[in-house]
């Protein structure tokens, strides 16, 4: 049951973390639904959507951060054993680490392949890559697995968030959830 006394994030780290949620999910099914790329392929259509998407989404989530290190988190639950709150930390530090890593690889390797980065063509961005870098393409291979990778993680994120839901029931949802007062 959400009350006004659950400790929840405030509503810009509420509104950070669902943007990101609906932002993801948009960016993997385009990931998915665009064209293969090879040597020849141009950025336009799909392709082109899936960069400026994913600028989009590491510029959110280093503004996330730059929130996140500047304001105070709800204290933790208490009746969690440490060993829990020690695991919920480092996925969450794991998932911000790969919310920033998966899209710099991908603008990488479109940088190696020549494209332009920028934000829906308004907004150029600098490339992260010399145009042909063996390197930036190898990244474009790292890309791929790491959006698996993301992917499970976040499985065991919504997966943790259900089990506390659920089976803990300890209201832990109501922090991230909107409507529910910022008591701290
Ligand atoms: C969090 C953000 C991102 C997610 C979740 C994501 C996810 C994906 C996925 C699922 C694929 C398809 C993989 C496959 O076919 O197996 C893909 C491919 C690709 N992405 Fe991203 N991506 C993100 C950000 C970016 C950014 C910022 C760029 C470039 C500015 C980018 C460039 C690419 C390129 C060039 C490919 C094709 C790679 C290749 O086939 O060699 N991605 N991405
Ligand atoms: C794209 C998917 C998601 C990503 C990348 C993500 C990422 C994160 C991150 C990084 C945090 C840590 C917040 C912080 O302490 O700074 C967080 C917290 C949280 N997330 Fe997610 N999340 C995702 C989806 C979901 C979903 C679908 C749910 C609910 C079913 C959920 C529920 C929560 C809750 C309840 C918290 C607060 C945990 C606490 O009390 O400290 N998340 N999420």
């Amino acid at each position: 049951m959400q009350t006004s006394q659950t400790p929840a994030f405030g509503a810009p780290a509420k509104l950070f973390h669902w943007l990101t949620v609906l932002l993801l999910a948009a960016q993997y099914a385009i990931g998915w639904l665009m064209p293969d790329v090879h040597r020849d392929t141009q950025p336009v259509g799909l392709i082109g959507l899936h960069l400026s998407l994913g600028a989009t989404i590491v510029l959110l989530v280093l503004v996330r951060l730059a929130w996140r290190f500047s304001h105070k988190p709800p204290a933790e639950s208490s009746i969690l054993p440490a060993s829990m709150r020690l695991a919920a930390r480092v996925t969450h530090a794991l998932l911000y680490v790969l919310l920033i890593a998966l899209p710099l690889m991908g603008w990488a390797n479109a940088s190696a392949r020549g494209w332009a980065v920028s934000l829906f063509h308004v907004v150029p961005l600098p490339a992260l890559a010399a145009t042909g870098s063996a390197f930036g393409h190898t990244l474009g291979d790292v890309h791929k697995l790491t959006a698996w990778v993301l992917l499970v993680l976040i499985g065991l994120h919504v997966a943790a968030a259900l089990f506390h839901q659920f089976v803990i029931r300890d209201d832990t949802l109501g922090r991230m959830l909107p409507g529910v007062r910022k008591i701290r």
